[in-house]
Parts: structure tokens; C-alpha cells; sequence
């Protein structure tokens, strides 16, 4: 017992030497790297030096503007992507996994560029090869019926041309094939377009391997872009070398297993020297102690590898207190009598309500936070 006590009271003590550090908030600083990247790179190296791309949860359109204007950026990639399994749909990255894309189809958003988001639908031009354009653009086109191909000289989108011949002739755009290609002689939309990811597909009854891309297409956009000229989105090739802009906040998820102490002395042993302010300064760390639970914060603690993880909040002298010395703000969320030894406080990914106490010497992943320490 009387090593518990001693050991506590040491706990005490480095509970209050924190408390000249000014803490942070769950603040969101934005990052745009040197490096021009594809999509995919791009994305990589977000999440290996911060946390990933940005997204409209993270940063709004006149704050990305005004960075990006303060850079001299002018395209950027952002966490947006085509749905791969519904080529209609664009959704924001999930940034709680890590992977893939979630939450509401935004497709339909007024952030889009006019004409956007294109869908890509095969075009012949004057050189008579063929290029990925935007289906609603309208343009001259080619109909297919039985074995024969028509020109109409009768400017239409993509889904309407395609309407129209099966109006006149019960047929549809055209399927071009090797033999029937020397019929195209004069610029026209065809029946080929992208259904979904990467696959170009025929509407017509007919099928056919044969393709006469011009050189450099067909263009795939599955990729949003923030352009900074007139503030608004653009599907883009995700092949494409752009600048990117990533986000950071002041929390660190640690994925080691460590006891609350251990967990402790794990984020006071971090350090970072900051290039970021003028006055001489450095980055310290401590186990995360916030007083309002957030999903934001709940949703950061998802790539934990434990179902909970540490939190700085530690019963000490009949009380809860957090690490960095500041009281818990409602004693009441929190038990005052504590039989089974849970005297530190965990926050769990599947609940965002409550704060929960544990045994201190059980093992789990942990948070820290970044405090901000001027150097005299
Ligand atoms: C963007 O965010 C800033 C800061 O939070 C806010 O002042 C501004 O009103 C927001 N703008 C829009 C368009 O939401
Ligand atoms: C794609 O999404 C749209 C809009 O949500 C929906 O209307 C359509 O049925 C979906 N298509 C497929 C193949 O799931
Ligand atoms: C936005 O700017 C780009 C680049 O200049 C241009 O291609 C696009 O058409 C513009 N969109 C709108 C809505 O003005
Ligand atoms: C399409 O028809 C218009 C007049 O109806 C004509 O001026 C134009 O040259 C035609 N275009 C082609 C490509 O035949
Ligand atoms: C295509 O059809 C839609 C209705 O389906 C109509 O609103 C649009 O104006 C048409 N576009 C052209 C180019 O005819
Ligand atoms: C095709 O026919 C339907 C039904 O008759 C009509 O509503 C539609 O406007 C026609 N579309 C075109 C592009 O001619
Ligand atoms: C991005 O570049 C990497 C090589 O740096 C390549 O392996 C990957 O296929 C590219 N992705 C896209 C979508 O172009
Ligand atoms: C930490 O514990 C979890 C759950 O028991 C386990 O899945 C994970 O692999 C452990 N991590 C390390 C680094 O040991």
C-alpha cells in the first residue's frame, strides 16, 4: 500500500509540472508539401506525415482559398473521390478508417465547377482518333442501326443523342468496330462511355474490343481538385502530378501498449522543435486531456488498435484530475468511490458519450497532445 501512495504522489508532482505549458485546443493546422503528387501518392503522404487530404470537415472553401492564395497555389488535390462502384457519386475520403470514401453523395454540390462533375463519354474529333469528353456537353453524333452507321448533324448530350437513336431508328449510338470505323469522318459523339473506375463500356446491343484513343486518352477523372481561379471543384485525373494539401491537429494516436504511466511518460518524452512561429519555441507533449468530448475526437481515436485508449484523466486524492492539472470538469460523469482500483480514465471508439475508468496498469494504445512552449 504504502509504495501505491508514494508512487501516486510522484504522479502528483509531474501532474503539475505541465501546468506552464499552454495548452491547445484540437486545433487544425493545413499543410500544402513542395512535392507535386498523383492522387493516390498524394493521399500516402498525408497520412505518413499528418493526417490525409483535407475535406470540408476539416477546412471551408474561403480558408482553402485564402491558403492557397498566401502560397500561390493555384490546383490542389482535396480528399475527393468517384465513387468506384458508382460512377455518379463522389464522396469525401473516410478519414476515420483511413481508406476508401464516406457519408453523402456530393455530386450534385454547388462547389462544382459548371459543367462538372463530367462523366466521360467518347468523342471523335477532326484528327478522326477518339477523346474522353464530358457526357453533357452536346455534340454532333453517330448512330448505329443493324449494321449501318448515320451521322446526325444535330447537336445533342451524350444521354440525349443516345435517346434520339432509339427514337429513329430503334437503334443506339454507335458501336464501332474494325470494320465499320472508316464510317466516321466528321466529329461526333459514339456509344462509348465510363461506367464506373476505369471501364469503358458500349450502350448498344453490339460489343467491341476495337479502340483508336487519340494518344494520351481516354482521360479517367475520378479525382477532385480545388481550383483556386474560380473557388471551385474539378474531377481530374488521378494520374495527375498536383500540389495537395494535407491536415494536421495537436493529437498524437499512439498504437503501443503501454499502462496509464507508462502511456504518461511515453507523450512527456516527445518532443518536436516548431518552425512555425518567429520566437524560439518547442512542441512538448502529454497525455490528451480535454474536457469535452468530441466526435472529432472520437473519430481521430478510430486507427487505435485498442477498442479504447488513454486518456490523461487519473483519480488522485478523492478526485479526478487531468494530466495536464486541470480538474475534471464534472466530477459527477465519474465514479468518487472506486473499489476495483480504476483510477484512470480511457475513452473508447464505439462510445462517443463517456469518459471510462480502468485499472492503471492494464495496457492499451494511447493519445497524446501537442503543447506549445516558448523558449526564453
Ligand atoms: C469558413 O470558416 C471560417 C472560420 O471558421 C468562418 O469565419 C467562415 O465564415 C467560414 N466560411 C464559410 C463560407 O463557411
Ligand atoms: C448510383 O447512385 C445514384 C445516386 O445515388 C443512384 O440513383 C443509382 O441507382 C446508383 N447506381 C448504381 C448502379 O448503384
Ligand atoms: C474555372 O477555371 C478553370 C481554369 O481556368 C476553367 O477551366 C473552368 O472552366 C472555370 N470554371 C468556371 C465555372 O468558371
Ligand atoms: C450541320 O448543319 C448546318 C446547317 O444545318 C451546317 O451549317 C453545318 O455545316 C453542318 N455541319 C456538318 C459538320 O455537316
Ligand atoms: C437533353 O435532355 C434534357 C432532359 O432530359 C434537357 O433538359 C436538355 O436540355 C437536353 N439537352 C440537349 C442538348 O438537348
Ligand atoms: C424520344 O422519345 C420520347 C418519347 O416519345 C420523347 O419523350 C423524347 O423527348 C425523345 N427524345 C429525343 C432526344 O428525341
Ligand atoms: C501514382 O504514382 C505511383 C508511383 O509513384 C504509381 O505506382 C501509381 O500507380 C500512381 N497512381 C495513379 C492513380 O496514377
Ligand atoms: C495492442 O493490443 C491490441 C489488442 O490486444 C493488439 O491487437 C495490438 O496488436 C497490440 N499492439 C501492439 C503494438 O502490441
Amino acid at each position: 500500500m504504502g509504495n501505491k501512495r508514494s508512487s501516486e504522489l510522484m504522479l502528483f508532482c509531474l501532474f503539475f509540472a505541465a501546468l506552464c505549458l499552454k495548452a491547445f485546443t484540437t486545433g487544425i493546422t493545413i499543410y500544402c508539401p513542395s512535392q507535386k503528387l498523383n492522387w493516390t501518392d498524394a493521399r500516402l503522404y498525408c497520412q505518413r506525415n499528418h493526417i490525409d487530404l483535407v475535406t470540408w470537415n476539416v477546412v471551408n472553401t474561403s480558408q482553402l482559398a485564402k491558403f492557397l492564395v498566401g502560397i500561390k497555389v493555384q490546383q490542389a488535390w482535396i480528399g475527393l473521390l468517384r465513387d468506384p462502384e458508382n460512377a455518379t457519386v463522389w464522396k469525401w475520403i473516410n478519414v476515420k478508417s483511413g481508406t476508401g470514401i464516406s457519408g453523402d453523395d456530393l455530386s450534385q454540390s454547388s462547389y462544382w465547377a459548371h459543367g462538372e462533375p463530367s462523366s466521360n463519354c467518347a468523342f471523335v474529333k477532326e484528327d478522326l482518333k477518339w477523346h474522353s469528353v464530358t457526357c453533357s456537353d452536346a455534340h454532333d453524333f453517330y448512330c448505329s442501326e443493324k449494321e449501318n452507321t448515320y451521322y446526325h448533324n444535330n447537336s445533342l448530350n451524350w444521354h440525349n443523342a443516345s435517346q434520339y437513336c432509339k427514337n429513329e431508328s430503334d437503334g443506339d449510338l454507335a458501336t464501332i468496330t474494325i470494320t465499320n470505323t472508316d464510317e466516321l469522318k466528321k466529329p461526333g459523339l459514339i456509344g462509348l462511355y465510363r461506367q464506373a473506375g476505369e471501364t469503358w463500356s458500349w450502350i448498344g446491343q453490339q460489343t467491341s474490343d476495337y479502340r483508336n484513343w487519340a494518344h494520351g486518352e481516354p482521360l479517367t477523372a475520378d479525382c477532385g481538385s480545388f481550383y483556386l481561379e474560380n473557388v471551385t471543384w474539378h474531377s481530374s485525373k488521378c494520374s495527375d502530378k498536383l500540389s495537395f494539401v494535407c491536415y494536421d491537429d495537436d493529437m498524437v494516436v499512439v498504437n503501443e501498449n503501454k499502462t496509464w504511466e507508462g502511456a504518461l511518460r511515453h507523450c512527456r518524452g516527445m518532443g518536436t522543435q516548431c518552425e512555425d512561429s518567429l520566437k524560439p519555441c518547442t512542441y512538448l507533449y502529454d497525455l490528451l486531456s480535454l474536457n469535452v468530448l468530441s466526435n472529432y475526437v472520437i473519430d481521430r481515436i478510430y486507427r487505435a488498435t485498442t477498442d479504447e485508449v488513454w486518456t490523461g484523466l487519473r483519480f488522485l486524492g478523492g478526485e479526478w484530475w487531468w494530466a495536464d492539472g486541470e480538474q475534471l470538469g464534472d466530477q459527477g460523469m465519474l465514479p468518487d468511490c472506486l473499489s476495483q482500483r480504476k483510477h484512470c480514465g480511457t475513452l473508447s471508439k464505439y462510445d462517443t458519450k463517456n469518459w471510462i475508468t480502468r485499472d492503471c496498469s492494464e495496457r492499451r494504445n494511447f493519445v497524446c497532445y501537442k503543447l506549445f512552449k516558448e523558449r526564453s
